[in-house]
């Protein structure tokens, strides 16, 4: 040992020879101290697993935030009041009846009610608007079938059952709005038909076959 450093006997080196110090120092360079070395590298299923939960979030408060709006979670807010400026529009049965009308009725009474003569008679000033409601109800819900006088004319067709169960398929109070619509439009009666009456009759008179006129005028 004092062989190797005879000039610095304070150091109690131990033996070393070149070789031992250049395999010592190979072995330090193949390790280099790593600061990072201490830490573990966050387990990618749990990358995925945060990605996906802000994901999923965003998608969430997009899809039911309500905009933030700061009436949306307002537990004492009042409903809008019928008639009021935000009232649902479909409340009223005179613009719904014009949606009915413009969905269901148009493609044969027309867009003006003057209907298709000879095949489709018109509404406008016709003695069966303008007359019983009961009548009106039935014709909607069950249809016509054969001659019907309109305006003193003659029309031999088939005006479809539109209520509940028919191919058309609409409810009372669709059935009451377009009718609402019609007299209101059309034969200068502004007074609603409700959709409580339609039920009632639809429940009176049940499924049937199409109305001949004979068998309407009978009726009230
Ligand atoms: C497929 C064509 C067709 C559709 C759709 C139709 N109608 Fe008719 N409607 C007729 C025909 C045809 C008559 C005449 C029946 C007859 O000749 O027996 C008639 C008769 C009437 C009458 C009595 C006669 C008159 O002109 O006043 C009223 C009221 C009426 N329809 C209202 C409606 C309403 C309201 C709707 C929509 C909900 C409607 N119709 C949908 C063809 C149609």
């Amino acid at each position: 040992m004092s062989a190797s450093h005879p000039s610095d006997p304070g150091v109690d080196q131990a033996a070393v020879t070149d070789d031992s110090l250049l395999t010592v120092h190979e072995k330090m360079l193949g390790r280099q101290p790593d600061e990072k070395a201490r830490y573990k590298l966050l387990p990618l299923n749990l990358l995925f697993f945060f990605s996906g939960l802000i994901f999923f979030g965003g998608t969430y408060l997009g899809r039911f935030s309500g905009y933030f709006h700061p009436q949306v979670y307002n537990e004492y807010a009042q409903p809008p009041k019928p008639g009021a400026a935000g009232a649902v529009a479909a409340a009223d049965p005179y613009e719904l009846g014009k949606k009915v009308y413009a969905q269901v009725c148009v493609a044969c009474h027309q867009p003006n009610g003057m209907g298709l003569p000879p095949a489709f008679p018109p509404l406008v000033g016709s003695e069966w608007v303008t007359g019983s409601e009961e009548r009106l109800i039935r014709i909607l819900l069950h249809g016509v079938m054969g001659p019907m006088k309109v305006k003193g004319v003659d029309y031999i067709g088939a005006m479809p059952a539109v209520g509940p169960g028919s191919g058309y398929n609409l409810s009372p109070e669709k059935v009451a709005a377009a009718l609402t619509f019609v007299r209101k439009e059309w034969g200068a009666i502004d007074v609603p038909v409700s959709p409580a009456k339609v039920s009632e009759i639809r429940g009176q008179v049940g499924n049937r076959d199409p109305w001949t006129s004979a068998e309407l005028e009978k009726i009230p």
